[in-house]
């Protein structure tokens, strides 16, 4: 199956991340304090990386007690910075695309997915070995991008807005129509697979797994009131999150 290595794209990779690196975005006020409330305790536990980037997680793992931590990403230009700014002798990275994690020849306890899913075509497949390298009572956690947003394309507003330029209605197509979608961030023909919200829970079912929680973080009124751009949230949440058990 398809696979698009588009962070070592240089135009994409560094708008991606200067974004990353200022002090707010929607990674540090929703994605991230999310990923963090979900975690299992992490003392002594080995845990994979699927899509671990830059490898800020993957430190995190292993400053929050993980005693072995393999973080996967398909971009070489991702795992060099993993390597120069957040490498530890418990951290071991591969560039091997998740969909091969097959080949990785260790158990895990945890298997954490940070954002990168959505960029996968054969999910199922991935699931399935995510299944196989947990030992029992081992824990998926996952964040993606939300359903709701995986089906835009350029092709049709993605807002409606009032005649002061306020965003009223979010603009939802053919969220029932599962395929790859061509959007536009930072480079033109970045590729997302969509999968609908029933389709994402019932693949973890089938594999074995047995959901123990969800979670679409969103606006606050505190986070609205110091970053009123961010008020797009009340409408949809940008994000979806699913913890499930072996
Ligand atoms: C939005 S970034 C998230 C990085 C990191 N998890 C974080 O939260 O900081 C998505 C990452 O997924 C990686 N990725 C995309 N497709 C992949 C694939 N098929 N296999 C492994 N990694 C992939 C990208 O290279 C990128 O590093």
């Amino acid at each position: 199956m398809a696979k698009q290595n588009i962070y070592d794209n240089e135009t994409f990779f560094d708008g991606y991340r200067e974004l990353r690196y200022r002090e707010v975005n929607a990674n540090t006020l929703f994605e991230i304090p999310t990923l963090i409330s979900l975690l299992p305790n992490l003392e002594g536990k080995r845990v994979l990386d699927l899509g671990c980037g830059m490898g800020e997680h993957c430190v995190d793992y292993v400053n929050r007690g993980a005693s072995r931590v393999v973080g996967v990403d398909i971009s070489k230009k991702m795992l060099e910075v993993a390597r120069k700014e957040n490498s530890d002798p418990k951290i071991t990275y591969l560039n091997i695309p998740m969909e091969d994690i097959g080949s990785i020849d260790e158990r895990f306890d945890v298997v954490i997915s940070s954002l990168a899913i959505h960029y996968i075509e054969d999910f199922k497949g991935v699931v399935e070995n995510v299944y196989s390298l947990l030992d029992e009572g081992g824990i998926f956690l996952f964040s993606q991008e939300n359903p709701i947003n995986t089906c835009y394309t350029s092709d049709h507003p993605r807002w409606t807005l009032n005649e002061d330029g306020v965003k009223i209605y979010a603009n939802i197509a053919n969220y029932c129509v599962e395929k790859r979608y061509d959007s536009t961030w930072f480079v033109d023909g970045v590729q997302k697979y969509h999968r609908m919200f029933s389709t994402i829970v019932n693949t973890l079912a089938d594999a074995g797994f047995k959901i123990q929680k969800m979670a679409e973080p969103h606006a606050t009124k505190e986070i609205v009131d110091k970053y009123p751009e961010y008020y797009d949230l009340y409408h949809k949440p940008d994000f979806l999150f699913v913890k499930s058990i072996k």
